[in-house]
Parts: C-alpha cells; structure tokens; sequence
C-alpha cells in the first residue's frame, strides 16, 4: 500500500512522466482494441482517425488524473505535432534524438528538482540594484543563473557577482556572455555544493520545491547581517523581513530574509 502510494505521488510529482504514461498507455489500449473494433468498422483504418481518438483519450485521461490545464494542450499537441513531424518527413527521426539530447542538456534537473527555466526580468534586475546599494552588498551569488541576466546586472553594479548553473549547456553560454560582457562569472555546477557563507547576498528563482532545503543550507551556511532572497517563491512557514511587489506584469514578489 505504502508503496503504491509512493509511486501514485512519484507521477504526481513528475507530470512529464505522468504525462508520458498516459500517452503510451493510450497508445497501447488503442492498439489492443483494434481486433475488437474490427467487428465494427472495417479496416484498413486511417491513421488520421488514430490520432484523433489518441487525442481526445489521452486529453480526457489527464483531465481526469487533474493534470494542470497547460498539460491538457501539451498532451493534446504532442501526438499531432508527432505524425506531422513524421509523417511529411519534416523531422528525420535522428533530430528526436538531437531534440531531446538538447533539452536533457539544458532542463536536466527539472525533472529531479522541478525547477524550469524562467529567467528574472529588468524590473527584478533593477530591484536587485537598488537593494544592493541600499544594502552595501559586495559579493552577491545567484544559484541557478539560468542565462547569467542577474549576475551580470549586480556585477553593473560594482557587486562581486557569481552565478553557479547546474545545466551544462546554459552555464556554458552564460559564462560566454558573462566574458564578453566583463561582467560578473558563472561556474557549471550544483547549487546544494556551494559554500554560501561569504556572501552578502543569495539570489534565488527556483520553485516551492527545493525551498525549504534552501532555507536550512542558508541557516548554517550564511553569515549574520547577509540577506537571502527569494524571486517569487516563499521559504514555507518562515516570515519574511520585507516583501518587495515589483511594478511589473507578473507582480512579481522578492521575498527578502536577513540572516539573524
Ligand atoms: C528559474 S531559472 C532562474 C534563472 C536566473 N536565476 C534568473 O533569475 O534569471 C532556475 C535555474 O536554476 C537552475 N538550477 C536548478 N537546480 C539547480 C541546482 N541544483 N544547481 C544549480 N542550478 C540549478 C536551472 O537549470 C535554471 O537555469
């Protein structure tokens, strides 16, 4: 039973498994019923028709395992965008292989970690300057720099300015960028290995996730005066010494701790 309920929450907690899940178990239903739906309708069938009924199953099944609406147009898409692919020739079947070599590269902890890449606006960048000076902050690391937008726009600000990437592909570019500009530094690596306790201030933009790991590791780690600060996403059941709501589209929150 405990282990049932480990594997329901495992899917549950990896919608693209779940996702995928779905798309093959409809797939092979749809296969296995064939000999009983040939009583009905006689064949050879149209692949068009499969792919509808892939379609609407695979869309009524997530809607049904309360999948987020979004997924519903993922699921919907995946098997059309499939047989287009294939079927005109459009995707030679070794780009698949390109394709998600590609994307293991650049989202290869979303799965473990659930956090996708979504990077800090200019609002936020400015934001993050200004607590900067008011804050007299000198060396400054974002964990998870994503493409190094906010390393680069506290190194603008004469701060010491790191970013620590886990993603191979996009430490790589951001270190590029981060060269060609002068500004500031990424290093390829995992945030949960990195010594916090020199730094004035931690930069995150994670996900609800890892948030409360993240909160012990900056407890032991960081230093008393230094701030922590958090894009969008709360350290649950601890209050913030100040809440920044931005004037963009998102409204986006900086939630802002000072280690005590
Ligand atoms: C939402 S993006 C934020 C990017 C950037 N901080 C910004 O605000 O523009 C989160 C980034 O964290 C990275 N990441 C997730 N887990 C990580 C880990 N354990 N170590 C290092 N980077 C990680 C992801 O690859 C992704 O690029």
């Amino acid at each position: 039973m405990h282990q049932n309920n480990t594997k329901i929450a495992f899917f549950y907690n990896n919608p693209l498994w779940l996702a995928l899940f779905i798309q093959l178990g409809v797939f092979i239903a749809i296969w296995l019923s064939l000999p009983y739906v040939a009583y009905w309708i006689i064949p050879p069938y149209n692949p068009l028709s499969w792919l509808l009924v892939q379609v609407v199953l695979v869309v009524a099944v997530s809607y049904a395992l309360k999948m987020p609406y979004w997924w519903l147009w993922i699921q919907a898409l995946l098997p059309i965008g499939l047989f287009v692919g294939l079927s005109q020739q459009l995707i030679p079947v070794v780009w698949f292989g390109v394709i998600a070599l590609f994307l293991m590269l650049v989202f290869s902890n979303v799965w473990s970690e659930r956090v996708p890449l979504y990077l800090s606006n200019r609002i936020t960048h400015r934001a993050l300057g200004q607590l900067v000076r008011e804050r007299n902050i000198k060396i400054a690391v974002d964990l998870g720099s994503g493409l190094g937008g906010v390393v680069r726009a506290l190194a603008k600000q004469g701060v010491d300015a790191t970013g620590v990437e886990f993603s191979p592909i996009l430490a790589v570019l951001s270190a590029a960028l981060c060269r060609w500009f002068g500004l500031g530094r990424v290093l390829r690596g995992d945030m949960w290995q990195q010594d916090l306790s020199h730094y004035d201030l931690v930069y995150v933009f994670l996900s609800p996730v890892p948030m409360s790991a993240l909160w012990q590791k900056t407890q032991r780690e960081m230093k008393t005066g230094s701030v922590f600060v958090s894009n969008s996403f709360a350290v649950p059941d601890h209050e913030p010494d100040d809440v920044w709501e931005l004037a963009d589209g998102r409204q986006t929150l900086l939630f802002i701790y000072v280690m005590k």
